[in-house]
């Protein structure tokens, strides 16, 4: 019989054994996965845990000062917060083909955490034990998406799976790598997070990085942040917000397409849509959004966002297509 409260009993003396004295280190990227993961480790060995929030300039609008705030707010961890954008960003220059885009953001992150573990235990001074573990938000469908699971396909290596580096200095702790995502929504409820956290929409740990079709750069993430914050606002609106799983919003960066906008000739790219409803991410069917609330967001779209001239609807399921366009 499944039982949150079993699983994290269970949980909590796995990793205190694990562990020991040693300090650790949580990737937390504001979702629901890796939150969790921090509350149950924290649970089990308290102040040993310092969470670290990376800002990779791929984040949403909104999102660092809601991490930042919310999260502490939620579980009183220690959190460092560390502006990476600009490495990031720079690795990433030129970048498209999708699966290298995914390695090249896995690894950036672990280098980060490494500095940030490194100064973690410069600042303990002397005293200062040795960060040796990591925490991840892990759950099964993303080992299976990266080929991790017995016999499958590598569909998309996963930022903290298939897209991790070989040289990986920390030993990871990984509390939901056997779980879906309701077992442990449930999980953070019976750990006494908030609803803002355990019912958060899914994102994907890369981002806005692989919602931008073709490479990335800093005017294209401004416009999708944008058209992604109204589409987000008019779906919340509408009261869609436990409906839909979640909706990626895709730029075309580079596809061009002639249209008419204050009586000019405009060659924009386009904006998908990608409204979807799922159990488990594994498969997924599109969303009957209602088309008023399509159209409310095409319109500010189009007009509220540069160098955008068409709003289109993804109506696909998964299989055949995936979730996200890369
Ligand atoms: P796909 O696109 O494979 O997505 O149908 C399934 C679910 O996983 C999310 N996703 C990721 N999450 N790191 C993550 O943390 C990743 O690299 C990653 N790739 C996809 C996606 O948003 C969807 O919820």
């Amino acid at each position: 019989d499944w039982n949150a409260s079993n699983i994290i009993d269970e949980q909590i003396e796995k990793i205190k054994a694990q562990v020991g004295r040693h300090q650790v280190i949580c990737g937390l990227s504001g979702g629901v996965d890796s939150a969790v993961a921090a509350a149950l480790v924290h649970r089990a060995i308290g102040d040993q845990l310092t969470c670290v929030f990376v800002d990779h300039g791929l984040l949403r609008k909104g999102e660092v000062e809601q991490v930042k705030h919310d999260f502490v707010k939620a579980t009183g961890i220690k959190l460092i917060a560390v502006d990476a954008s600009e490495d990031f960003l720079s690795a990433l220059k030129g970048v498209s083909e999708p699966e290298r885009k995914r390695k090249i953001i896995g690894e950036r992150f672990i280098r980060t955490f490494e500095k940030a573990a490194r100064d973690i235990v410069a600042k303990a001074g002397e005293k200062g034990e040795k960060v040796k573990f990591l925490v991840q938000g892990t759950l099964y469908p993303d080992v299976v998406e990266s080929g991790g699971g017995d016999g499958a396909a590598n569909i998309k290596s996963h930022h903290n799976v298939g897209g991790l580096p070989k040289d990986l200095d920390f030993k990871l702790i990984e509390p939901l790598r056997t779980l879906f995502k309701d077992e442990v929504r449930a999980i953070g409820t019976e750990l006494g997070l908030p609803d803002e956290i355990v019912w958060r929409q899914p994102f994907p740990g890369p981002g806005l990085g692989i919602r931008i079709i073709g490479d990335i750069t800093r005017e294209r993430l401004e416009t999708l942040r944008e058209a992604d914050a109204i589409a987000r606002e008019e779906l919340t609106k509408a009261g869609l917000d436990r409906t839909i799983w979640q909706c990626p919003v895709v730029l075309l960066a580079h596809v061009h397409s002639v249209g008419v906008q204050g009586d000019e000739r405009t060659y924009g790219s386009p904006i998908i849509l990608r409204p979807v409803s799922s159990e488990d991410a594994m498969t997924a069917d599109w969303s009957h959004v209602p088309y008023d609330v399509l159209g409310e967001i095409s319109n500010r779209i189009t007009n509220e966002c540069k160098g955008i001239n068409r709003v289109a609807l993804d109506i696909t399921s998964k299989p055949p297509a995936t979730i996200e366009w890369e």
